[in-house]
């Protein structure tokens, strides 16, 4: 940073210290995340939900028949078909995306549940059509807190991810979502209602034994893993066999919505203050996809109005001063973005914002993209660290998800390398040695763990369990 004057090479200082999460503070947020883990299992609860979600087994491998997923993430809706085949742990997939159009996250639910039905329509007319169909068997996957009182039941907590239709918090989704498909006749049972990260648990475990854990670093970010009912007070009332699995779906978003223990900085503060939900998802608005460009946004305009050195001097900023114009995707183009030119990035900010940063600015950015990054990344870690400590797992894999885990640079390394802060591992004696708990790329969860979560189902109704 040679030609970097002295006054801008101060801010970067300045953001570094206000960024940079170290180890005693990760470990700090671990323990408190412990705690929180056993809160929200507890009668009582707390801030973190922990949904119990009635997926009672993982997949031996063994699973077959056909089966339809529906995805409801946060930007695409998607509808599969799986066939699980006689072969172990393999399988078909055919699939179709469309687009959530933005006007509908904001809309009402008869918008909502009309659109997702036509899509569920034109997928069956257009792989099924003119076929005399059985009910097919869908795995819904709905992201979103929910409160299940058994698998073809959800009661939305509330939205994440910057959703906000009207007449669905409080309400059980799945006679909505069955009035609109009987509406249309379309031949459909609904088996499960499952959350992404469960079924990135499920889908994962079938090709992998050693997977416990299923994360998702999207436009969300949150885990599920496989706990013991009789570790789960909220649910002694029924009487279930101690040692009988249950899948828990944290909800980890809310870690820490009572400001506890989260380093938050101004730009957190204002992030959660103007969504349509201040005061919730606390942890989730500091690290997940949706978020980190407006973090970005936020940093700048203020270097830009209130510091000392004012970037951008002279320009007109008008275009990046509107909320959510850049995601995470813009971050993590300057991120690969060679170091010597940093020429991506200048043609970046002309094109979409009609700014001309110089040398020093790009360097600035560029510092800034590291550093929203690598605390996200960091931050994520303690989640993972804490279930791995809670349920003593010494070694296990990781099966994760979603756009910033698979595409946001160096992401997976940072994240590996608070985890081996947190848990103080001997240093790795080979590029090639895994770490005792490694997290990597998971089998398609909201398809592959839907049909699967499905499929386990049917089997347990057959068994007669529950
Ligand atoms: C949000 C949702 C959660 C989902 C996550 C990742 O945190 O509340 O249900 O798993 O995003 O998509």
């Amino acid at each position: 940073m040679a030609d970097v004057p002295k006054d801008l090479l101060l801010e970067i200082k300045g953001l570094e210290e206000l960024f940079t999460v170290d180890t005693a503070k990760l470990k700090d947020i671990t323990e408190h995340f412990i705690s929180e883990l056993a809160k929200g299992l507890s009668v009582e609860g707390g801030s973190i939900p922990m949904n119990p979600t009635w997926c009672m087994s993982m997949p031996t491998g063994d699973e077959t028949g056909t089966f339809l997923a529906l995805d409801m993430g946060g930007t695409n809706l998607r509808v599969c078909e799986i066939i699980l085949t006689d072969q172990k742990s393999e399988f078909d997939i055919i699939q179709s995306k469309y687009r959530m159009p933005e006007e509908l996250k904001t809309g009402d639910a008869d918008e909502l549940w009309e659109y997702v039905a036509d899509c569920l329509q034109q997928f069956i007319e257009s792989h099924h059509g003119g076929e005399d169909l059985e009910k097919l068997c869908l795995g819904f996957t709905f992201s979103y807190p929910a409160t299940q009182d058994y698998i073809d039941h959800g009661v939305l907590q509330r939205w994440t991810k910057g959703f906000d239709i009207s007449g669905v918090e409080g309400e059980n989704v799945v006679p909505m979502f069955e009035a609109a498909i009987a509406k249309r006749g379309v031949p459909i049972k609904l088996t499960a209602l499952i959350n992404d990260t469960t079924g990135t648990m499920i889908a994962s475990a079938y090709t992998d034994t050693k997977m416990k854990i299923g994360c998702i670093f999207g436009t969300g970010c949150n885990a599920a893993y496989m706990e013991d009912c009789g570790s789960i007070p909220k649910l002694a009332h029924l009487n279930l066999p101690a040692d009988m699995p249950m899948a828990i779906n944290c909800e980890w978003g809310a870690f820490d919505n009572e400001h506890k223990i989260l380093p938050r900085t101004k730009y957190d503060i204002v992030i959660d203050k103007d969504s349509p939900r201040p005061g919730q998802q606390a942890f989730e608005k500091m690290i997940a996809g949706l978020y980190l460009g407006e973090i970005f946004r936020l940093v700048l305009v203020d270097l830009h109005d209130n510091h000392k050195v004012h970037i951008f001097e002279g320009q007109n900023i008008d275009k990046l001063r509107k909320a959510y114009t850049l995601d995470s995707s813009f971050l993590s183009l300057v991120e690969e973005d060679p170091f010597e030119n940093l020429s991506e990035t200048g043609d970046l900010f002309q094109n979409k914002l009609s700014i001309v940063p110089n040398r020093p600015e790009l360097e600035l950015i560029r510092r800034l993209t590291e550093l929203i990054g690598t605390r996200a990344a960091r931050l994520s870690a303690c989640g993972v660290a804490a279930i791995a400590k809670k349920k003593n797992y010494e070694s296990c894999h990781v099966g994760a998800d979603g756009s910033v885990f698979n595409k946001y640079p160096h992401f997976k390394q940072r994240g590996a390398q608070a985890l081996r802060e947190i848990l103080d591992w001997a240093p790795k004696k080979s590029a090639k040695e895994e770490d005792p708990i490694e997290i990597l790329a998971a089998e398609d969860g909201s398809g592959v763990g839907a049909a699967l979560i499905a499929a386990l189902t049917l089997k347990r109704v057959q068994d007669g369990n529950m």
